[in-house]
């Protein structure tokens, strides 16, 4: 007889025996404890974003916080609402894909049936936490305003644009980026763009309101900027590139660092980090950013099941390395594929419970190979209907693409290289 994992309302039961093994084999009953089973899996899954300055709220470091939580623990994990991952397993192969097997989420559940035994202390495993506070380590490189922006309590979100002097009389050639937002109450997301012609110097001058960089409208930079490093949103975990591949920022190109700012009710400051990471290696590849978007989204009011695709020629031989789905609140679903020209497709991502709190950048565990002529197929559902509980609009009203939390966006960001 095999036992099925517990469902959530057995939590509170004493003794709960749970199946670890595979379907035919009966694996004898096991007491759950923190030290040898849980513990693996909160220092593996958890604590990287629960521990102290890091973006959750509480830490699950060490017994008496996971104790603390458990019940929660337990919950959020059986519904996949945590760790945050949102990309479907088996649709795409990812680097570190964060996701609890079937046995971890039972192992949380039944450690709670045991009252969140602690088991033998001295196994509990030594925990490794990084020396520096950014994720990747301490960054070769860390730019910033040379002083906090002042916020207004009140009004529309803000696009901030700092303009942050390179100076290097070589190429910078990047391969990791991570951002440190100074207050997390307004920043809403940061993305990080190349200017090599010195065009934002020159709408950081016409600024009259005293402070650095300038505003733009629509979410762009108010021109075409030469490239982006990428960018920052809840979630956002940095990751390096790899080997031989990297960002290239030009002698004497300007970083503009912008903030989307959402007013908090109160006046504010925040004073945003980037930290960039420099190859050491020689560079052969450079990683573009393709930005994948459908302008042409206009979704009636109530309508809760409005599709929209974009299918993109792709015109060189490309590396895909990774991808990064975005859509605000009304965003449902997110799928994209490549067809390749023999007619064979291949998965790029599925994201069937979309998440605006959740911006994540999903990393190939192996590069895809996209030959030209390919075309990659973007697929994204809506829901405008009252039914939405993050439908920011009350009542539903018709949305179109747009810069504002309230407008939409269809978007899939896609680092490659040119073979
Ligand atoms: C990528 C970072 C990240 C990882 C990994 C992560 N969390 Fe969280 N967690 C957060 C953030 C941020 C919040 C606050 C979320 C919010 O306010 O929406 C949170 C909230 C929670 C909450 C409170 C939920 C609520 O409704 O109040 C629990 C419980 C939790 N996490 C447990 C876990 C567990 C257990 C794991 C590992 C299995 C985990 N988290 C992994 C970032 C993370």
């Amino acid at each position: 007889m095999v036992r099925q994992p517990l469902v959530l309302g057995a939590i509170g039961l004493s003794c709960i025996g749970i199946a670890l093994g595979g379907i035919n084999t009966t694996k004898p009953v096991k007491k759950v404890n923190y030290a040898e089973h849980v513990a693996p899996i909160l220092n593996r899954s958890c604590v990287p974003c629960h521990r102290p300055n890091e973006v959750a709220p509480f830490s699950l470091i060490g017994y008496d916080n996971a104790k603390k939580w458990a019940r929660m623990i337990a919950k959020v994990s059986d519904s996949r609402l945590m760790p945050p991952w949102k990309a479907e397993h088996g649709y795409g192969e990812f680097q570190d894909e964060n996701r609890l097997t079937n046995s971890e989420i039972a192992t949380l559940k039944a450690w709670v049936g045991t009252g969140a035994e602690r088991g033998d202390k001295k196994k509990e495993p030594k925990l490794v936490l990084p020396a520096s506070d950014w994720t990747l380590g301490q960054p070769d490189m860390i730019v910033s305003p040379s002083k906090a922006f002042k916020l207004d309590a009140e009004g529309d979100d803000v696009y901030r644009n700092f303009v942050i002097k390179t100076n290097s009389d070589q190429p910078i050639w990047v391969k990791a980026m991570d951002v440190h937002p100074g207050n997390r109450k307004v920043v809403h997301h940061v993305i990080v763009f190349v200017d090599n012609n010195g065009m934002s110097d020159k709408l950081a001058a016409k600024t009259t309101d005293g402070q650095e960089g300038y505003v733009s409208q629509g979410g762009g930079v108010g021109f075409l900027p030469s490239g982006a490093l990428g960018g920052w949103a809840p979630g956002l975990r940095p990751i390096m590139n790899a080997q031989g591949t990297a960002f290239k920022v030009n002698p004497g190109a300007r970083l503009v660092v912008q903030v989307h700012y959402h007013k908090s009710g109160k006046p504010e400051e925040d004073l945003t980090k980037v930290g960039l990471y420099v190859a050491k290696e020689p560079i052969d590849k450079e990683i573009h950013l393709a930005w994948i978007m459908n302008f042409g989204l206009n979704i009636p009011a109530g309508e809760s099941d409005y599709k929209i695709a974009r299918n993109y020629k792709v015109p060189t031989d490309v590396t895909l390395r990774f991808v990064l789905p975005h859509m605000h609140l009304l965003g449902r679903k997110m799928e994209a594929h490549v067809v390749l020209p023999d007619g064979s497709e291949k998965p790029l991502i599925k994201v069937n419970d979309w998440d605006f709190n959740w911006q994540l950048m999903y990393a190939y565990k192996e590069p895809i190979k996209i030959p030209k002529g390919s075309t990659i197929v973007v697929n994204a559902q809506y829901d405008n209907s009252a039914n939405n509980l993050r439908n920011p609009n009350s009542p539903p009203k018709r949305v179109t693409w747009g810069e504002q939390t309230t407008d939409e966006m269809f978007l899939l960001v896609a680092g490659y290289t040119r073979d």
